[in-house]
Formats: structure tokens, C-alpha cells, sequence
């Protein structure tokens, strides 16, 4: 193992920045051995709840593609086609707490230098759902968990005090985060919804709560494509379809807008960066806006799984690119991370052919001046 490579995140330290996100490469005891085997420094547990749920009939989750000759998204498999996302309507882990937690301890045994933390969920709309979350985050931690995510993200709960229902309202963030600190001996990362309009709102109440990290994005609200020959969604139970969630390729511009508006507002605090990352290259623009590790979903899930190639190339990347800035005395990401996060003004900072003629979107007035203190970001 290279230090180079090697970071310290909330306090835990991880071989590298490249995690395995909550999803199904996680979702097993065998699926997060062979991540481990296959070199990934941490993983971040299928969410587990205490209450069981039940999937829809049929898949759970498809990928949509894109053909480069007229921009065609659709799930049918053809030739050509590109990758453009991951369209799912998963709920929480299927299997119990009890379930876990055996096997928790043995991934731990296994592997004690590699990070396991647990994703965990509840409710929020009284006393015993917060003591639900405190249960989950004292048994997980019991069980060795490096630290614990508490999902405020998932877009397809029907429950309205749960998951990316608790990441749109900042009191809530706020009640629950505090109260899994009021029991938790490890890190608490909060994952949180990019489904709001100012995403910083929500990171500052969970940061009120106590979280030591924020975890963004998970999936994107979204709706299959309809089919222009049976005019049926390209996934649906019976003509039915409900909101689901979009990851991969075409999250990627949109999940880093989400993050640099809280690195910005947080420069000092700890985030870790999801969405369509595939290979070093993306996951290096979270890093460039202050990301510390960064997580992967659908590149692993198209990958046997739990993406052995996609972790190689990861580490190769970032290790070329250490190498490629060795003149510059970079060693770690430490060195790089955040540099880019101050490059994000508003648009009048941006230079123009002629300053003058732009007044900020408002009106000339008479004996209008540029006003110098509107320019500055
Ligand atoms: C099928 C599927 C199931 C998922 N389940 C969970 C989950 O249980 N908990 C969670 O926090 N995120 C879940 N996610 C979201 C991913 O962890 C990740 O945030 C999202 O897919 C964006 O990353 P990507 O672009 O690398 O896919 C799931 C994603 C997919 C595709």
C-alpha cells in the first residue's frame, strides 16, 4: 500500500479516498469482501432499517444509454450506445438489523485496516423513530462500525418523515443527526438529498446536529422514458410507475453543483463526493472543490458487481496524476484538494468583451456607474 495515497477523513483513516457507496455492490457480506479483495479503502453498507421492505415486482434497477447519432436515451440495449445513467426505485436494505449485524462484526474481523461504515435510516416523526435511529447507530457501532451515514436521501420513501424527506426540512436534519450523536462513540456523515433548492441549508443544520461530514449527492428524482411505440414507461409494474432515481454519467455537472455550493459555504468542514464517478478524472474535480473521499455506485454495479476495474483505475489515475505533479511537490490530496473550490463566482465577476455594457441582469439608470462592490463573488 502507497501513503501517498492514504487520507484521513473525519478522524478515520482510509488507504485511499475511493469508497464504495450504499447500494447493492454493498448489500452483502460477499459483495464487500471481494470490494475489499478488489482494493477499495472503505464501503458504506446498503442502508439498513428496522423496519423490512418490500420491492416492487421485477427490476429494481436499469440503465438508460445514449446513441451519439441523435441523442436517443432509452433502456433498450443497442449497438453503439453509450452509457448515460442508472434509472433505480430500490428501497433500503431487504434484510433485517439482526441480519447484519453477525456479519458486520465478521467483514470487520476480516478486514480491520479497511473502512466499514453503516448507512443507516429511520423515521423522525416522534420519540420512538429517534430512538430507532439511536438503536440502529449504537448496535451498528457495537457490531465495529469505523463510523455511521445517515440517510436523508432516498427519493422513493412513500413515508413523509423519511429519507429524502428528512433531507428537505432542516429542522429535521437537525433533530436526528443530533440525536444519533447523542449515542455515537464514531463518526456521523449525513448523505443528503440534492432535491432541494439550496443544499447548504440543509449541510448547515445537519452540521448544528453535530455531523461530521456530508455525503452528496445520492440519486436525482426522475421518471423512466416512455416508449414512442407501446407509449408505456420503460419500466413500470402493470402501466405503473412511481418517482425514482437517477446516478451515473449524467448526474455528474449536477451532483458537483450541489457539492460546490456547500464546500463553498463550509470550506473547513469534511464532504465526500458521489455521482458519476467512473475513473480518476471525475472523481478528481470533487477533489479540486474539497472532497476528501468520494464514492461510486452505477460505474461499480456495471463492473461484475462491485467494480474491481473501476478501483484500479481509480488508483491508477490518481497515482499518475501524483506523479504528474511531482514538480509541483504534491504527495497526497491534501496538496490539491479544494483548489478549485474559489473559482465559482457569480456572473459578473466573470470578464466580459466590454464590463460597461453589463448591468447585472437590472436597468441602466441615469448616470449609471458599474458598481464595483456588486462584481466581487
Ligand atoms: C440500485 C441503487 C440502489 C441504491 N440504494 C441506496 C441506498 O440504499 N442508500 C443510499 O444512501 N443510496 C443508495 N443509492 C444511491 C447511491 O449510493 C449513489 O448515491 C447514487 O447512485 C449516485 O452515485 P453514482 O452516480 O455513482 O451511481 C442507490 C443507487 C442505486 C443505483
Amino acid at each position: 500500500m502507497s501513503t501517498h495515497r492514504s487520507v484521513s477523513f473525519t478522524g478515520i483513516r482510509f488507504e485511499n479516498p475511493f469508497l464504495l457507496s450504499s447500494a447493492p455492490p454493498t448489500e452483502s457480506e460477499s459483495n464487500i469482501l471481494r470490494a475489499f479483495e478488489a482494493g477499495w479503502a472503505g464501503v458504506v453498507t446498503k442502508t439498513i432499517g428496522l423496519h423490512p421492505v418490500v420491492n416492487v415486482v421485477g427490476a429494481k434497477a436499469k440503465f438508460m444509454r445514449t446513441s451519439p447519432e441523435d441523442a436517443y436515451v432509452s433502456m433498450k440495449k443497442r449497438p453503439g450506445a453509450a452509457l448515460h445513467s442508472s434509472w433505480n426505485w430500490e428501497l433500503i436494505s431487504d434484510k433485517t438489523l439482526d441480519w447484519w449485524l453477525p456479519r458486520l462484526r465478521r467483514i470487520k474481523e476480516a478486514f480491520p485496516e479497511r473502512a466499514l461504515i453503516a448507512s443507516i435510516m429511520a423515521g423522525s416523526g416522534n420519540d420512538k423513530e429517534l430512538k430507532n435511529w439511536q438503536r440502529l447507530a449504537g448496535d451498528c457501532q457495537d457490531a465495529g462500525v469505523d463510523g455511521l451515514e445517515l440517510n436523508f436521501s432516498c427519493p422513493h420513501m412513500d413515508r413523509r418523515d423519511m429519507g429524502s424527506n428528512i433531507g428537505k426540512d432542516q429542522g429535521l436534519c437537525s433533530v436526528v443527526t443530533e440525536a444519533v450523536k447523542e449515542v455515537a462513540r464514531v463518526p456521523v456523515w449525513c448523505k443528503l438529498t440534492p432535491a432541494t433548492a439550496d443544499i447548504e441549508v440543509e449541510a448547515a443544520a445537519c452540521f448544528r446536529g453535530g455531523a461530521d461530514a456530508i455525503v452528496s449527492s445520492n440519486t436525482f428524482p426522475s421518471l423512466p422514458l416512455i416508449d414512442p411505440d407501446t407509449l408505456e414507461f420503460e419500466i413500470n409494474v402493470d402501466g405503473l410507475v412511481s418517482s425514482g432515481g437517477l446516478g451515473g454519467p449524467a448526474i455528474l455537472p449536477l451532483s458537483l453543483a450541489k457539492m460546490a455550493q456547500m464546500t463553498q459555504a463550509f470550506p473547513d468542514r469534511s464532504f465526500s463526493g458521489i455521482g458519476g464517478i467512473a475513473d480518476f478524472r471525475q472523481a478528481l474535480s470533487y477533489i479540486l472543490l474539497g472532497c476528501g473521499t468520494v464514492q461510486v455506485c452505477t460505474a461499480a454495479m456495471l463492473d461484475q458487481a462491485v467494480g474491481p476495474n473501476v478501483i484500479q483505475r481509480l488508483l491508477a489515475g490518481l497515482d499518475a496524476f501524483l506523479e504528474a505533479h511531482a514538480a509541483d511537490g504534491w504527495t497526497g490530496i491534501e496538496d490539491f484538494r479544494g483548489l478549485r473550490r474559489d473559482r465559482i463566482v457569480s456572473q459578473s465577476a466573470i470578464r466580459r468583451p466590454d464590463a460597461a455594457d453589463y448591468h447585472s441582469g437590472y436597468e441602466v439608470a441615469e448616470g449609471y456607474a458599474p458598481q464595483q462592490a456588486s462584481m466581487s463573488p
